[in-house]
């Protein structure tokens, strides 16, 4: 590690102030030695924002503080000048200098953020097409910070994805306000030609030394060239296993069970007979939507195989996304635990995202379970998902873009079908009841006074709504 090195009175001050002593990490699955930027490379329209906002995500996800920095945004609060393409001509010199300007300035909040606020990874989402722009980066960022660099760079040469990406997402930008979408796309077509005069793909001969991979086509290809650390390893990874192929994903949590009838939390309990009415239902329901090489997945739990019994198309069982193990409190009611394990309780209350119940798990402890689960979901077509509680609110956190400190009280309905469909940067979620009578099995958070434990809710909204 870089910080390894003993301060000597030969090293020069330079060096001694940019050697940072970073936090003191609690125990952590994953976090980040030296902060990161992942700098977005490739024309307009290329899948870039698409890509750094859902890498973002997933990083978030998996416990990287990480933050896309959109130049787009920073040009848009800097001027109003934006007309027409024209603003993109490489001869319009205001505004080459003005955009480099706005550049300086992301990469400035960049660095303070990682420096000051805790940020680990910072994702510069930018065209970034030109060599000069790279070269800029490059000083600030690896030779004046230390922070170490990693580019990406979306290449795509088929004019059916471009148009296709304009009219999703572009067309619909602060940008073109005012115009019908045609006028938009016409615009937008003409601004990636001002870039294509200078545009310079990453060289390996000439960058030689940056670390990089490129994605062509939408992942038809890659080429990684140079990568360091876990962190870049695990970048590739994921951009490698990402489709933009349309899909829906259907999660759904088991049949109501005895145990959910008796309140009790965990166990392996069977299905009540409320519970395989729904398996019916979800079964119908299923067959009514007639979805393609739908893959269906459960846990190794009765409840969920009892409940994906009935349902015509390929199964799977993942251990992986069994229920959260309750360790010592497994199969009591929340009375029993708050009589017998008091402190437990109120702990759990406290941070139940960190809490790990004594010899079982914790969210975070899910969340980490739950990684390769996602991975493979994102490699899949339709799949409809059964599973339980703890497990969907991890899952619907990811693709809802939910922090953590939100995940462990996301409301997972029994009794439910959740459809989630890509759209442009996220997802749409649909909540759609199958109207089977069930218990409710949500714990709300709990409230101290007036004031709800974590809550993002100001105390006088939370007096308004609990009138207390
Ligand atoms: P850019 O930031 O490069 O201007 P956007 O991210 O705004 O482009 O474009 C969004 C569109 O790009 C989405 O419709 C998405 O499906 C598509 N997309 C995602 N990844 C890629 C990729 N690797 N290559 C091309 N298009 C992509
Ligand atoms: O009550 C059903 C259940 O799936 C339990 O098996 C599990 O322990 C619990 O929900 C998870 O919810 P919470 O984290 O809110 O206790
Ligand atoms: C922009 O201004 O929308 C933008 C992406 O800037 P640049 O091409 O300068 O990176």
């Amino acid at each position: 590690e870089e910080n390894g090195m003993s301060a000597s009175s030969s090293m020069s001050t330079s060096l001694l102030t940019k050697t940072k002593p970073f936090p003191i990490r609690g125990e952590r699955a994953n976090y980040v030695n030296t902060p990161h930027v992942i700098v977005m490379v490739g024309l307009p329209a290329r899948g870039k924002t698409y890509m750094a906002k859902k890498l973002t995500r997933y990083l978030n996800w998996i416990g990287i503080k990480t933050k896309v920095f959109n130049l787009g945004e920073y040009r848009r609060r800097a001027t109003h000048m934006y007309k027409n393409h024209n603003f993109f001509r490489s001869d319009n010199e205001e505004a080459m200098a003005l955009r480099e300007r706005c550049a300086m300035d992301a990469l400035d909040d960049v660095c303070d953020w990682l420096d000051n606020s805790g940020g680990e990874v910072a994702v510069f989402d930018a065209t970034n097409t030109t060599m000069h722009r790279r070269r800029l980066i490059y000083n600030i960022i690896v030779e004046k910070m230390e922070y170490k660099l990693f580019y990406v760079e979306s290449i795509c040469d088929d004019p059916s994805i471009i148009e296709a990406n304009i009219r999703e997402v572009k067309v619909n930008s602060p940008d073109y306000r005012g115009m019908t979408s045609e006028e938009a796309l016409e615009d937008f077509l003409q601004r990636i030609e001002h870039y294509m005069e200078q545009y310079q793909p990453l060289d390996e001969a000439l960058e030689d030394h940056l670390s990089f991979m490129k994605v062509y086509n939408t992942g038809q290809k890659v080429v990684v060239h140079k990568h360091e650390g876990h962190i870049q390893a695990r970048i590739v990874y994921y951009l490698m296993n990402t489709h933009v192929t349309p899909r829906t994903i259907y999660l759904a949590r088991h049949g109501e069970s005895a145990y959910n009838q008796m309140g009790k939390i965990g166990g392996d309990s069977d299905l009540s007979e409320r519970g395989r009415k729904f398996g019916n239902a979800l079964a119908e329901y299923i067959k009514e939507q007639k979805i393609p090489k739908l893959r269906v997945w459960t846990s190794w739990m009765k409840r969920t195989i009892q409940t994906a019994e009935g349902i015509d198309a390929p199964q799977e069982r993942w251990k992986a996304l069994n229920e959260i193990d309750a360790g010592i409190c497994e199969e009591m009611t929340y009375a029993e635990i708050k009589t017998k394990f008091p402190e437990d309780f109120a702990a759990r209350d406290q941070n139940k995202f960190s809490y790990r119940y004594p010899r079982g798990e914790s969210y975070e402890d899910l969340v980490a379970r739950l990684e390769p689960v996602i991975m493979e979901l994102e490699r899949q077509g339709n799949v409809l998902l059964i599973a339980h509680q703890a497990v969907l609110r991890c899952l619907l956190a990811y693709f809802l873009d939910k922090p953590s400190d939100e995940l462990a009280y996301i409301e997972v309905p029994l009794h439910n079908v959740i459809k989630l469909t890509p759209v442009a940067y996220g997802c749409e979620v649909e909540y759609i009841s199958l109207n089977v009578e069930c218990v409710n099995t949500h714990r709300p958070r709990p409230e101290v006074g007036c004031k709800k434990i974590q809550s993002p809710i100001p105390c006088a909204l939370s007096l308004q709504q609990n009138s207390c």
